[in-house]
């Protein structure tokens, strides 16, 4: 067992951590982070990491930005808060507001503030359901989520993220929500079945779902351009062209979750960009302010506002608000944040180190342990598994995946494991030299780790 710091026991003492197996915690321990620049963090002993998660999808400009903590720091000696609550406003949520109805991919009324992507998802299905009301449907309530999508943890995102840890002994999902087939070809296309022919099943599957549910029961449908927390998973290019034919006919609406894909992931401002998806509305957060802050948005489309004011008419109050809506320094580190994406071309860049990302990626798949090397843009995954040829996975409890982490981390790479697969999702300022550095890494632990599994039989059923 290794010998915990004074720190790792403190920690495991006192600290609940997200998504962490609790029980192994008291054993492991913490890995302490506290500084960071560029892509690369620091742990207590002094080890440097490159960061190849971007935190949790989110550092975009990485760490140390001078610029970004001075527009924070100088708004916190101006006013450190202010609300948007009963018609109250500032400089910072006026220009924000406009900054990103001008960069929305979708047409934009308005936009509405939170913190974190799952408030920003949260609030899509409240004001799904209000929308309706305010129409008159009040049937019109259901929303569908796809499986291996993830859109947050509170109890309404939750229920739309379809990972069954999300919702195993958590009572979940709530109802009114439901799931349908997840695009991922390499794990469910059947035998032959090309991409195109596999993205027109996912769209008939989709429509079986709806009539089976009934039409006016389906408010809106949910889906992140390329899937993350559930393993990045890259849909056919085909893919959303038919499922919105599906859900235009029902008059379903239709929201993208940005909250990974948005500011650049995919080398465009936003995923509803690359993949062409006529989207209703949209989620954002993460890279809205590269993590500087915890600042969350959504789209409000015309139609929807004029049923907000509807409601408000008949209600007094539009009544919905975090007190930290619109948070006047989180408004002033996304301004600065997007002013730098534009400033100096982000992504232009993120268009032109995808290339040797992408190839350096794809070349994993030639790799013994690797059944799917996948990705567009910045962001890709290898799934790792027992035998190429079949497809077949490790026993989950042979814990191939987080072994895999553990390596990676030993060299100095920070990655993340769903289950198997192994993510990818630098920070957008990383250059051509330090994607390489990256993916030597990933090779030589990719080494390591053939090694370990033929050692101790991981194989073997
Ligand atoms: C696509 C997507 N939506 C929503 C969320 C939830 O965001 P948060 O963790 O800020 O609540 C995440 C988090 O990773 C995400 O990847």
């Amino acid at each position: 067992m290794t010998q915990l710091s004074n720190m790792a026991v403190r920690d495991i003492e006192t600290v609940i951590h997200p998504y962490t197996n609790l029980a192994r915690h008291r054993e492991t321990g913490p890995l302490i982070l506290n500084e960071g620049r560029g892509i690369y963090l620091y742990d207590d002993k002094g080890k440097r990491y490159i960061e190849g998660m971007a935190g949790l999808w989110c550092t975009a400009l990485g760490y140390g930005n001078q610029e970004i903590a001075e527009a924070g720091a100088e708004a916190l000696r101006k006013v450190s808060f202010t609300h948007a609550f009963s018609g109250k406003s500032h400089d910072g949520v006026i220009e924000l507001s406009e900054k990103l109805k001008e960069i929305s991919p979708v047409p934009t009324s308005k936009i509405l503030f939170g913190t974190s992507g799952s408030e920003a998802n949260d609030m899509q299905i409240k004001l799904t359901w209000y929308y309706n009301n305010a129409r008159g449907r009040p049937q019109k309530k259901k929303i569908i989520s796809r499986i291996r999508g993830y859109h947050g943890v509170t109890i309404a995102s939750a229920s739309l993220t379809g990972l069954p840890w999300v919702h195993n002994d958590f009572d979940l999902p709530i109802k009114n929500v439901v799931h349908t087939s997840c695009p991922h070809h390499y794990r469910f296309g059947t035998e032959g079945e090309s991409e195109q022919d596999f993205a027109t099943r996912m769209a008939a599957e989709l429509e079986e779902l709806i009539l089976r549910e009934g039409p006016d029961t389906i408010a809106a449908f949910i889906a992140e351009p390329v899937m993350g927390a559930g393993g990045v998973i890259v849909p056919p290019e085909i893919y959303f062209d038919k499922i919105v034919s599906v859900l235009n006919k029902y008059d379903v609406r239709l929201i993208i979750d940005e909250v990974i894909c948005g500011f650049g992931r995919t080398g465009n401002w936003f995923g509803t960009q690359t993949y062409k998806i006529k989207a209703h509305s949209i989620s954002m957060a993460k890279a809205i302010t590269s993590a500087y802050f915890p600042m969350s948005a959504l789209t409000i489309e015309e139609d929807l506002y004029q049923a907000m004011l509807d409601e408000s008419r008949k209600l007094g109050t539009f009544g919905h608000g975090y007190t930290y809506t619109a948070h006047p320094v989180g408004c002033a580190i996304a301004l600065k944040t997007i002013d730098i994406y534009e400033r100096e071309k982000i992504m232009d860049h993120v268009k032109k180190v995808s290339n040797v990302f992408q190839t350096r990626l794809k070349a994993l798949g030639n790799h013994a342990l690797v059944g799917e090397a996948r990705g567009v843009g910045l962001i890709g995954a290898i799934e790792l598994v027992a035998d190429k040829k079949t497809k077949r996975s490790f026993d989950f409890k042979k814990a191939v995946g987080p072994q895999a982490l553990n390596v990676m981390q030993d060299l100095g790479l920070i990655v993340r494991n769903v289950q198997d697969t192994i993510a990818f999702c630098p920070p957008l300022i990383i250059t051509t030299e330090e994607i390489h550095a990256m993916f030597d890494i990933v090779e030589k632990g990719l080494d390591q780790m053939e090694t370990h599994v033929r050692k101790e039989g991981l194989r073997d059923a």
